[in-house]
Parts: C-alpha cells; structure tokens; sequence
C-alpha cells in the first residue's frame, strides 16, 4: 500500500484523482489511498490565515510556516506506512523523471505539498521537506497539479494498477527509447495507410519494425537519450537503417 497525503487550500482539485481512471481504481484496490490535509484548518486566528506578507516586502504573499507543519504532523501521525517522504512541489525543484518516479513507488507515504502565492517559508522546507521537485520549467498557480502528475506516474507503476501489466513496462522511457507510432481501426484513415508490416501477421517483423521506429523517433526527437544507451547490434543496424532512410529521404525532398 502506497498512501498519498496532499496537503492543498483546495482539496477540491484532487476529486478526480478518487474518482477517475487509474488513479481511482487503485484506491478501489487499495493499492493506493489518497488523502488531504488542509493547512486552514491548522490555524487558530478567526479568519484562518495561511499566508503573510513577504519579509522584506514586495508583492504576493507567504505560505505560513506552523499551519503547514501540524499538516505534516498530522500526516506523518496518521499512518506506520514506510519510508515516508515529505516532497514540496515547486519549479526550484529537481525535475521530475520517470526514474524519479520509479524511485518513488518504493515509499510507502508520500506527503506532497503543494504551494500557493509566491510559494512557502523557506525554513518550513529546510526543516521538513526531504525533496523539492519540479514538473517543468514553467509556473503553475499551485502545487495540486503537480502533485496529482505525481499521484498519477507513481501510481501506475505498482502492481496491479493497469488492467495490461505490460503497458507500463514497454512505455517510452522505461525502456530508455521513446515510443513507437500506434494504429488501430479503421486501416485507411484520410488517406494515409497503416504501416503493412503491422497488418502482416509476421510478428517477428513487427517486432523489428516497432523497435526501429522506436530507436528512430528517439533519434529524431530526443538524440541525447541515445548517448546513455549502448546499442546491442541488432538495434545499431536498425537505427543505421533508420537514419540512411531518413537522409534519403530528406535530400529527395530538398531536390
Ligand atoms: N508549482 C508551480 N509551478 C510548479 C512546477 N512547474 N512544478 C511543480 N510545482 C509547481
């Protein structure tokens, strides 16, 4: 059991994540529990304050230190699940990658804050945050996306989690080399065919195709994910091939 406690203003942006997809029906399965926890109800003034102006001044506020400490407490208090990890949600943060995620599956609390206004106190997380993590280099209003990307690719992986155990295990990335290109019904789609070697029944040469058009993609559009990689044989003829194909081509075209 991997248990989420979120600690969001708004507990109402992770609905979904209970009642949707994946995410739901591994809650369903109890392989997973989300939980929220709301800093408001942390704080003992009348009108509930979250957030303060900056020291030193300047425009937007801070998250408090205390309300978001006793939500962690609490969080921490409520479950013997282990490790835990505290993991604030912010764009300072490291990256996010699927080895992260992988790396992530093996905890057995995961508490995610998610941030607000110009962001938190800083010794809230020098004090309580194991981990600081970014879902991009762009900004988000708060955390709570973040937080249920991280729900989401963390959750996928456990065991049990997709109805096709496969899925995750052939997924771009997990095999260092992205995707390849997918078809289905209908054969002919305004005009353009599937690919014959897919509808060939020669699984062998699917195979072959399929990991070609993978290690080709990767080339074309993340070359640098190839540097880490050593190449057995078999998969350098395929790129060589894939490459000789793609030059041709590409001269043809500016001819
Ligand atoms: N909060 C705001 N922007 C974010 C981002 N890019 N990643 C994680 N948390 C965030």
């Amino acid at each position: 059991m991997l248990r989420f406690d979120i600690i969001t203003l708004f507990p109402e942006m992770l609905v979904p994540l209970y009642e949707t997809g994946v995410t739901g029906r591994a809650i369903d399965r109890h392989l997973t529990m989300v939980n929220c926890w709301n800093p408001r109800d942390y704080t003992d003034d009348r009108h509930h304050t979250v957030d303060d102006k900056s020291y030193g001044g300047g425009p937007g506020m801070v998250m408090k230190a205390e309300p978001l400490r006793d939500a962690i407490l609490d969080a921490q208090d409520a479950t013997t699940l282990s490790p835990s990890k505290v993991v604030y949600l912010s764009p300072q943060g490291t990256k996010l990658t699927q080895h992260k995620v992988r790396e992530l599956t093996l905890c057995g609390q995961l508490i995610l804050i998610a941030g607000r206004y110009e962001g938190v106190d800083e010794r809230l997380i020098n004090e309580y945050v194991d981990e600081e993590i970014s879902i991009g280099d762009y900004v988000l209003s708060g955390g709570e996306l973040a937080a249920m990307v991280i729900v989401d690719a963390v959750t996928r992986l456990l065991p049990g989690a997709l109805n096709c155990e496969l899925s995750a295990v052939q997924d771009s990335f997990t095999e260092s080399l992205l995707d390849y290109p997918h078809y289905t019904r209908p054969e002919v789609f305004e005009g353009q065919r599937t690919p014959s070697v897919l509808m060939s029944g020669n699984h062998e040469s699917i195979r072959k195709w399929r990991l070609q058009q993978a290690l080709g993609r990767t080339w074309l559009r993340k070359p640098e994910m190839l540097n880490n990689l050593r190449l057995d044989p078999e998969r350098q003829i395929l790129l060589r091939e894939f490459i000789h194909a793609y030059e041709k081509n590409s001269t043809n075209v500016s001819d």
